[in-house]
């Protein structure tokens, strides 16, 4: 069965077609990111527009025959998650197609089905983006339990702003942070490691973003320290996400543990979390996505429909931004 899937919920328009919820046929994506480094940060209506200028030529330049739809319904941004699904609706009764709705953070596991593997159940799953920084239990398609979240900001966002306080990325921080940390070494510990031994499996991330900018208001701070601090940066917030991983893992004893959003893309994450695995002897296996599925696209979101085929008539298909994980 091949679904084509279009998402739209924040800065990235994408749509694709994939087979068996496993083969790309095509993924296609326009981002405004460019323009939301002019202003550091995305804004929402400026968003919006882009989506309403790039999602037809996306979807043309995606589209091969296909059997069903899938649009992302949210969370998101308002304007951009209704554009995507007012479009898939009106395709879905034009083209006479059934049309499945698709949670945009369930969706970005399935980023983990279409590297050529298939992960176990059950699964610990740590979705990680610029939005979110969610720890669920999946023990199926379509079951999964909330085991804990972000208290205030996400992963990514810290990423983002303690980038920008640094001068490093106006917007989309994390791959600047990881480009500055990359030949730095010898840092002594000097960030907090926010809720690192807590007795529960939530995060935090707004006091380290407040740790930063005292460092970075400092009067000795200079250009010199930066690649020090961007070290850092990267060290605290990787060192809470592995640990509560870990954490997790001990206590529901899963078949596998499953990366997924952006800042999954961190390579620091990913070799920190297999190092640990290792050394603590757990019998697991680590699914991380390719880095190029791990942000915004609409390949996992024909992923997701196809392991979670419900379609819905396209007149009960609505947009819910502030939809949760679970
Ligand atoms: O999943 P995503 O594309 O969008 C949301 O749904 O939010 O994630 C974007 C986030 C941004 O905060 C970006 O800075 C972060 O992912 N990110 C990274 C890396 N690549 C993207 N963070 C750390 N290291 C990276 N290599
Ligand atoms: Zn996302």
């Amino acid at each position: 069965m091949k679904i084509l899937a279009i998402e739209s919920s924040c800065d990235e328009t994408s749509a694709a077609v994939v087979e068996n919820g496993t083969k790309i046929i095509s993924n296609v994506f326009a981002s405004s990111v460019e323009l939301h480094q002019k202003s550091g940060g995305v804004i929402p209506e400026i968003a919006a527009r882009e989506q309403l200028k790039c999602i037809i030529p996306v979807i043309k330049e995606a589209f091969v025959p296909f059997d069903a739809m899938a649009v992302t319904v949210g969370p998101g941004l308002i304007g951009p998650v209704l554009i995507g699904v007012e479009t898939a609706k009106t395709l879905a009764f034009a083209w006479n197609k059934p049309i499945v709705p698709i949670n945009h953070l369930v969706a970005h596991l399935y980023a983990n089905w279409l590297s050529g593997q298939v992960p176990e159940f059950p699964a610990i799953c740590l979705v990680v983006s610029g939005g979110h920084t969610e720890l669920v239990l999946m023990t199926d398609h379509g079951k999964m339990k909330y085991l804990g979240g972000t208290r205030d900001d996400a992963a990514g966002e810290a990423f983002d702003k303690t980038a920008r306080m640094l001068g490093l990325a106006p917007y989309f921080g994390g791959p600047a942070i990881a480009a500055a940390a990359k030949n730095v070494a010898n840092v002594k510990k000097f960030l907090p490691r926010p809720m690192i031994g807590s007795n529960d499996l939530d995060f935090s991330f707004s006091g380290l973003k407040t740790a930063v900018l005292r460092e970075v208001q400092k009067p000795h701070f200079a250009k010199a320290s930066r690649g020090e601090l961007a070290y850092e940066i990267q060290e605290a917030i990787t060192d809470v996400l592995v640990a509560k991983v870990i954490k997790a893992t001990k206590i529901y004893n899963p078949k596998s543990i499953l990366l997924a959003g952006g800042v999954s893309a961190n390579q620091r994450l990913r070799e920190k979390l297999k190092d640990k695995i290792e050394k603590e002897k757990l019998v697991i296996k680590l699914f991380v996505p390719e880095p190029k599925l791990c942000t915004d696209n609409a390949a996992y979101i024909a992923s997701c429909a196809f392991f979670n085929y419900h379609p819905k008539p396209w007149q009960k298909i609505n947009a819910n931004p502030g939809l949760g994980i679970v």
